[in-house]
């Protein structure tokens, strides 16, 4: 029988008592929103949305055409729907308010609505991610404070893979599961319960020109996976590196590997090169659901005190016996 998310939704609120109604509709918002930008990306050259938006984000970043889209289809879809207090996006220095005409819910809803811009003119993987939160009584969801909540207070994340299918990974803290979307029906059909990344792996992904870069402990820890078989590891280890941080996740959720963009040299001012808020936590929440671990090196992603909005953390993420081996490093 096909379970659609609709369906599976409906049964995490019923039958499990996981999610409410109004998260429920969130998420399918939100869903329906990834589908939006899906047809976005899908016209490419023809429909006029590669290139650059000619504008910088607040991080200083070159905005593409469809990072300006997705940003404003994710507003858009989420604004009226009563279910939230407020927004924040990686696009946006400030957080988004609902305006006054709609309904305000309790939740809050962060997102990078388009990971991995370097790959859109170039036709490889894109994706969305999305955390949500609750808001604290009494906090002024129009203020960054109410959003600057630890990655353990999560209540749903999840991310959309634009690829060669479409696919949507979602955790409402009850396991990881992935839906597929049916292209002629329109809507997410679930593909994979209860994702689980092997603890153990001979995979790795890490941007490697910035080598020279690296503090000691995660030079050291890639220096003994090059070494191969005739090293300290006594095994040949493989490398990808997609460059979408969404397309690097889904592999090691899909057979498991160890991503880290760590602190560098080059970045160690700005704290790291991925944000807390909408990257690292969301992502690590899902990866922990999936039986694997996420740290900076020196601490959990999801116990990180947030300091701001587009605070950048270190991430070594994925299978658990290598992230806690590169912890381990940090240590010595
Ligand atoms: P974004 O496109 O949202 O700015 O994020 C890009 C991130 C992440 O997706 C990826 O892992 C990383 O940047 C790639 O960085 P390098 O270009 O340094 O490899
Ligand atoms: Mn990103
Ligand atoms: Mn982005």
């Amino acid at each position: 029988m096909r379970r659609t998310l609709s369906r599976y939704l409906i049964e995490e609120q019923r039958e499990k008592g996981k999610i409410n109604a109004d998260l429920r509709l969130l998420i399918e918002v939100v869903a329906r929103a990834c589908k939006s930008i899906a047809v976005a990306i899908g016209k490419g050259g023809l429909g006029g949305v590669l290139g650059e938006a000619g504008s910088d984000n607040v991080q200083g970043e070159a905005q593409k055409k469809l990072d300006v889209i997705s940003n404003e289809i994710f507003l858009e879809a989420n604004e009226w729907g009563g279910h939230l207090a407020g927004m924040a996006s990686e696009e946006m220095e400030l957080p988004h308010a609902i305006p006054n005409r709609y309904p305000q819910g309790e939740y809050l809803l962060l997102f990078d609505p388009l990971d991995g811009s370097s790959n859109i003119d170039i036709n490889v993987s894109v994706g969305t991610i999305f955390s949500v939160l609750r808001c604290p009584e009494g906090a002024d969801p129009t203020t960054d404070t109410a959003f600057l909540q630890p990655g353990t207070k999560q209540v749903a994340a999840g991310y959309a893979v634009y690829g060669p299918t479409t696919l949507l990974v979602l955790t409402v803290g009850d396991g990881v599961a992935c839906f597929t979307l049916d292209r002629e029906q329109g809507s997410f059909v679930l593909t994979q319960e209860n994702m689980q990344i092997p603890e153990d792996t001979k995979e790795f992904a890490i941007n490697m020109s910035n080598l020279r870069h690296w503090e000691a402990p995660v030079r050291r820890y890639v220096e003994e996976l090059l070494a191969g078989k005739e090293g300290p590891r006594g095994k040949d280890f493989n490398m990808r590196w997609v460059a979408s941080m969404v397309a690097d996740v889904h592999r090691i959720m899909t057979r498991g590997g160890i991503f880290m963009y760590p602190l560098d040299a080059k970045i160690r001012d700005k704290g790291g090169k991925l944000r807390l808020m909408y990257e690292a936590n969301p992502m690590s929440f899902i990866v922990e659901q999936a039986g694997g671990a996420a740290t900076t090196g020196r601490q959990r992603i999801l116990d990180v005190p947030p300091t701001g909005l587009h605070m950048r953390v270190p991430v070594i993420l994925g299978s658990k016996n290598e992230v806690e081996r590169v912890a381990a490093y940090h240590q010595d």
